[in-house]
């Protein structure tokens, strides 16, 4: 397994050392062809309900276009049924590298569903799901996970993992309970300590906020990929030695939308969902301007953002 688990990352995955987070209505197809363009190794997709994304076409189809080019990808999905996790599996066969369960939303949607963090305590289902994908489908099967307030058992978390059949894991230097006001800082000790303790990939998560976080996390945890969530939605070339400047971000990603848009433009849903990541995308990106902020807030279509892009990626300076 461990020899499998190192072919996979070293030849199907190319052995990436930076990874683009999965965060919801954010990570889709056009952020990963930008983050992709300034060094992304490796995208995650935003999670997908896993018993929504199974039974219908729907859902799919609104939540993830895709084509050869998306890739390296690693589809992630919630759900607590293997299943119902299986099912949803299959139908991205072929259409990704990895599938990733995710143990780590802290959100009260999360508690609710009891999906994500709120399985951390429910190591036997966790190895029965993650069993059942192994056994199931040759697509490998990763986790993404948050540690415990005990360095000692988050160890032994990432090993019941190991043992489950994961090709690798994910390791968010924050507990559950660190959300909000109480976020703090990331522990990199304990993601250095699993990547001691295991045999497989680790990528270490949290708190990367640049190359020279990315740099220091490598020294101090030994670990062999970092991924960035929200730094990479203020700063999306923050994995690249080079530097553009803002006005060229910005025609880049607009000349990467139109391209995508072309290709989708007949489904019905793709154009809707990208007015509402641009937006998002857009505001973060400004968040320190309140002029442009003001004029984003009153556009609602793709058209409106293509053409303020157009604005800003030609404006004098
Ligand atoms: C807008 C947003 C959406 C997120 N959605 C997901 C998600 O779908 N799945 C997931 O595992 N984590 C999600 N996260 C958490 C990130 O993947 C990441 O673990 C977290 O932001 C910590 O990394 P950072 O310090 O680089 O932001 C999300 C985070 C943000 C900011």
């Amino acid at each position: 397994m461990e020899g499998k688990c190192w072919r996979f990352w070293n030849e199907t995955l190319k052995a990436p050392k930076y990874v683009l987070a999965p965060m919801v209505s954010m990570s889709e197809l056009v952020w990963r062809d930008l983050a992709r363009q300034y060094g992304a190794d490796l995208c995650y997709t935003p999670m997908f309900h896993a018993k929504l994304f199974g039974e219908s076409k729907v859902y799919r189809e609104k939540n993830f276009p895709t084509d050869e080019t998306d890739r390296p990808l690693v589809v992630q999905f919630s759900g607590n049924d293997p299943a119902v996790l299986l099912r949803a599996a299959r139908h991205v066969v072929g259409r990704c590298e990895a599938i990733d369960i995710n143990l780590g939303c802290p959100q009260k949607i999360a508690k609710r569903g009891r999906y994500g963090s709120f399985l951390q305590d429910e190591w036997e289902l966790i190895e029965e799901i993650v069993r059942h994908l192994v056994e199931n489908i040759e697509t490998p099967v990763s986790c993404k996970i948050r540690i415990f307030d005990e360095a000692e058992k988050t160890v032994a978390y990432a090993k019941m993992l190991e043992k489950a059949g994961c090709s690798f894991i994910c390791v968010h230097g924050r507990t559950r309970g660190q959300i909000g006001e109480n976020r703090g800082e990331a522990n990199w000790a304990v993601i250095g300590e699993i990547k001691k303790a295991v045999s497989i990939p680790v990528i270490a998560n949290g708190g990367i906020g640049s190359l020279e976080d990315a740099r220091r996390c490598f020294e101090e945890t030994g670990v062999d990929a970092v991924m960035a969530g929200y730094s990479h939605l203020l700063d999306p070339q923050m994995f690249s030695e080079k530097k553009e400047t803002k006005k060229q971000v910005v025609a880049r990603y607009r000349s990467l939308c139109t391209t995508r848009l072309e290709q989708f433009k007949k489904r019905k849903y793709f154009v809707p969902s990208l007015a509402n990541s641009l937006k998002g995308h857009l505001m973060k990106m400004f968040r320190k301007d309140e002029v442009l902020r003001e004029k984003l807030a009153e556009v609602y279509s793709v058209e409106g953002f293509l053409e303020l892009m157009e604005e800003i990626g030609t404006a004098e300076d």
